[in-house]
């Protein structure tokens, strides 16, 4: 069969949008993105017993989901509905952003975090491949966390990739799977390798959210202490609501490319508790080492912080650093978001949700 390169049909207004994983904090944040700029946007998403799975797509559109988003549920696991989805929808544009997303938890569940993640966006780009010449342009949530144990200091796009975990490993296969599908048949394949992005719809049992809600949560007497694992952990956090915006620009080139989107700057976890317990005016005092290390607040005069091994990696990134000049360039993509706004965003809305004010 032969593929025509997407990039000459026509691509009017009314753009057609799919996004997998729709109901976290980056499908959220891209729907809002797409809805805005007039695409018809659907996503998919799992069915659950646990009540709240809409959350976050309701709070960016400011407590109701427009009737036009059309929700299909699915699972990457699953072709043929994934199949039928996209023959039924018909998107110009798909965004494969659903996944095992937890890098700790891969270590404990590697197949299933192997079944989402690796053949997950096989199933999605076979299902795009079935549409011949009416393929949509696909992307790929790849990651910084093939880097791992870093070759090179900042990582960019030619950096060699070295990943530390079974969600790093399952995260190369569909990299190199994307890359291999824009080789061998023309579809408009491309890799958004995202370093760390935050906000305030961030899951729990990532590092942020766990310090800025439990901060939050302290200084509202709703708890004592937080345990957290390696504070030495630098990452290059930026904020979601910036990175989707660079998902939405590699899909509108004219060529199918590989993107590093970072900030260029790292924090340690050490240091994200220390801006954030500033912000919160907890006066943060670091006492003791490595695992009887205690972060202790001179305002409320109690240990806020404790350091727990049960949070340790097996094997850990202690590192991460992007380049991110190729998609400052080409993409003309510019975060707006500084390291202080991400972490005093999070901090006033969390403040705001232990007060009752979000409920
Ligand atoms: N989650 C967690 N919980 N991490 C902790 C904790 C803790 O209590 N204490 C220290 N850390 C350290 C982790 O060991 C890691 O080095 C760092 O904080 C960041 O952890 P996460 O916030 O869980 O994020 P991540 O870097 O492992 O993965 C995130 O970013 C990737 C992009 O680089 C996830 O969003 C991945 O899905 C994403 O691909």
């Amino acid at each position: 069969m032969h593929y025509v390169p997407t990039e000459y049909r026509y691509r009017g207004p009314m753009t057609r949008a799919l996004i997998t994983g729709i109901t976290g904090q980056d499908g959220a944040y891209l729907a809002k993105r797409l809805y805005d700029i007039g695409y018809t946007v659907a996503g998919i998403l799992r069915r659950t017993s646990v009540p709240g799975q809409l959350k976050k797509l309701e709070w960016v559109f400011g407590g109701k989901i427009p009737e036009s988003i059309e929700l299909f549920y699915s699972d990457l696991t699953d072709a043929p509905s994934l199949t039928r989805i996209v023959h039924d929808f018909v998107p110009d544009e798909v965004y494969n952003l659903a996944a095992q997303s937890h890098v700790g938890i891969s270590f404990q569940s590697p197949v299933s975090t192997a079944t989402a993640n690796a053949l997950g966006p096989m199933n999605v780009l076979e299902a795009c491949r079935s549409m011949g010449s009416d393929a949509p342009r696909f992307y790929q949530a790849s990651t910084s966390e093939m880097f791992g144990k870093v070759q090179e200091c900042p990582q960019n796009e030619a950096t060699p990739f070295y990943p530390r975990s079974p969600y790093g490993v399952a995260k190369l296969f569909s990299y190199w799977l994307t890359v291999n599908y824009r080789e061998s048949y023309d579809l408009f394949g491309c890799n958004g390798i995202l370093f760390n992005h935050e906000s305030p719809l961030r899951g729990e049992n990532f590092v942020t959210k766990k310090i800025t809600q439990g901060l939050a949560q302290i200084l509202k007497g709703k708890r004592e202490f937080i345990e957290l694992g390696n504070l030495e952990a630098k990452r290059d956090w930026g904020h979601a609501s910036d990175y989707v915006d660079a998902m939405w620009r590699m899909m509108q080139q004219k060529k199918p490319e590989d993107y590093v989107i970072a900030t260029g700057i790292q924090h340690s976890v050490r240091q994200f508790c220390e801006v954030a317990a500033d912000r919160l005016n907890l006066n943060l005092e670091w006492q003791g080492e490595r695992e009887h290390e205690v972060g202790y607040s001179r305002t409320l005069g109690q240990t806020i912080i404790r350091v727990s091994p049960q949070y340790y990696r097996p094997a850990e990134v202690e590192t991460l650093l992007g380049d991110p000049r190729k998609a400052l360039k080409q993409l003309c993509w510019l975060p707006k978001y500084t390291f202080e706004t991400l972490v005093q965003e999070m901090i006033d809305h969390d403040l705001l949700e232990q007060s009752g004010g979000l409920s």
